[in-house]
C-alpha cells in the first residue's frame, strides 16, 4: 500500500494557471511515453508515486497516450490511481482529444463536439475518474469551426466532466481566436500546451508566449527536454534503452552541429552547478508566460534529478547571451 512522502509540498514551486486560481507545480508528470501496455507496469507506478513525493501534482495524458493502443496510458492511470485512494483531490489530471483515435469520420483527428464528447467519455472511463480537471483539444482543426470546439469543450465543462479547459498545438493566431469565443462564453480557458526548449522557440518567435501573458492564460510546456536530447544522454552514442534507439527522428538529429551545441550547454550547466536537464527545465521555467514544464521520464530517478532544477532558476544576462549563441550558431 503506497504512502505518500508527508513532507511532498515542502520543496516544490506552486504557479497559477494564467490568472485562474488553479496552481500547478513548476514540474509536471506526462505520460506519453513509457506509460502504454509494453511498459513495465511496476516502474509506472513507481514514477508516478515519486512525482507525488517530491510534490508533482500535476499529470498530463490524452486519449491517445500509450502503447501497444492508444489509450492504454490512461488505463494505466487509472489503475495506478486506484492504489492511492483518498487523494484525489490532491490531483490534477489532465487529458486531450484532437488526434485520430478511433475508426472512421468521428474518431480521426478533428475537433468536433461529436469527437471531443465521446473522448471525453471513454477517457474518464479508463482513467476511472468522474471529472478530469483540465481538458483540451489537442491540436487545431482547420475543418471544424472553431465554434464548435470551443463550444464543445465548454459543454464538457458544464457537463461536470471538465474543471478548466485548455488548447494545444495552437499557433497565436489560432489561439486569439478561440480565446475571444471562450471569453464571451465564460469558460474556464486556463492553459495552453505548446512545445518550447532551449532548441524550439517557436512559441517566442509566434508571440505565442507574450499573447498567453497577455490573455491570462498559462502555458504547460511538452518536451522541455527535447524528448531527451537535452539530457546530455547521447553525447557519447545512443544509449540501451533510451527513446533515440526507438524513434528515427530524434535520432536523425544527433548529426556533429548538433553534438557540438549539446557539449557546450553541457559546459554551461556544469558552471552553474546542474546537469543538463536541470538547467534546460530551469531555462523554460525562466519565461514568465510559463506555469509548468511536463517532463516525460523512463524511470524514476529522472524525476527525482529534473525536480533540483528549482535549485537554479535565475539566469545571469550573460549566461542568457551565451546559451544563445551556442543555439543559434
Ligand atoms: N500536446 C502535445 O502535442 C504533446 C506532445 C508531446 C508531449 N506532450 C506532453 O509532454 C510530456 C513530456 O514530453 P516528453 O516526454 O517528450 O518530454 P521531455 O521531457 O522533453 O523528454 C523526456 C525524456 O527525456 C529523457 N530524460 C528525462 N529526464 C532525464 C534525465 N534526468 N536524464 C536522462 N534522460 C532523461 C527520458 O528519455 P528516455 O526514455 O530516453 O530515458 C524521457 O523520457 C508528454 O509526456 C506529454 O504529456 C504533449
Amino acid at each position: 500500500m503506497y504512502t505518500p512522502n508527508e513532507k511532498r509540498y515542502d520543496a516544490m514551486l506552486y504557479r497559477h494557471a494564467g490568472v485562474s486560481g488553479l496552481r500547478l507545480p513548476a514540474l509536471s508528470l506526462g505520460l506519453w511515453q513509457n506509460f502504454g501496455r509494453t511498459g513495465n507496469f511496476e516502474t509506472m507506478e513507481a514514477m508516478v508515486h515519486t512525482a507525488f513525493d517530491l510534490g508533482i501534482t500535476h499529470f498530463d495524458l490524452a486519449n491517445n497516450y500509450g502503447d501497444p493502443y492508444p489509450g492504454s496510458a490512461e488505463e494505466n492511470f487509472g489503475r495506478i490511481l486506484r492504489g492511492m485512494p483518498g487523494l484525489r483531490d490532491e490531483l490534477c489530471v489532465t487529458t486531450k482529444a484532437g488526434y485520430g483515435m478511433w475508426p472512421g469520420p468521428y474518431g480521426d483527428r478533428n475537433g468536433s463536439r461529436k469527437y471531443l464528447t465521446a473522448s471525453l467519455d471513454q477517457s474518464l472511463k479508463r482513467l476511472g475518474l468522474d471529472y478530469v480537471d483540465i481538458y483540451y483539444h489537442h491540436i487545431f482543426d482547420p475543418n471544424t469551426p472553431l465554434e464548435e470546439t470551443a463550444l464543445a469543450l465548454d459543454n464538457a465543462v458544464r457537463r461536470g466532466k471538465a474543471l478548466y479547459v485548455g488548447v494545444s498545438n495552437y499557433n497565436a493566431a489560432q489561439t486569439a481566436q478561440i480565446a475571444a469565443i471562450f471569453r464571451e462564453l465564460h469558460t474556464p480557458f486556463i492553459l495552453n500546451q505548446p512545445s518550447y526548449n532551449l532548441l524550439d522557440r517557436h512559441i517566442e518567435t509566434d508571440g505565442l508566449d507574450k499573447l498567453c501573458l497577455e490573455n491570462g492564460t498559462g502555458i504547460a510546456v511538452f518536451c522541455p527536454l527535447a524528448q531527451g536530447l537535452l539530457t546530455g544522454k547521447y553525447l557519447n552514442g545512443i544509449p540501451d534503452g533510451s527513446r533515440a534507439q526507438t524513434r528515427q527522428g530524434l535520432a536523425s538529429r544527433l548529426d556533429e552541429k548538433m553534438l557540438s551545441k549539446l557539449r557546450a550547454l553541457r559546459d554551461i550547466a556544469e558552471a552553474r552547478g546542474q546537469t543538463m536537464p536541470q538547467m534546460a527545465l530551469s531555462w523554460v521555467l525562466r519565461n514568465p508566460a510559463v506555469t509548468t514544464v511536463l517532463i516525460g521520464a523512463s524511470r524514476p530517478a529522472q524525476i527525482a534529478e529534473n525536480v533540483k532544477c528549482l535549485d537554479n532558476l535565475s539566469f545571469s544576462p550573460q549566461e542568457l547571451e551565451r546559451i544563445d549563441a551556442i543555439v543559434n550558431a
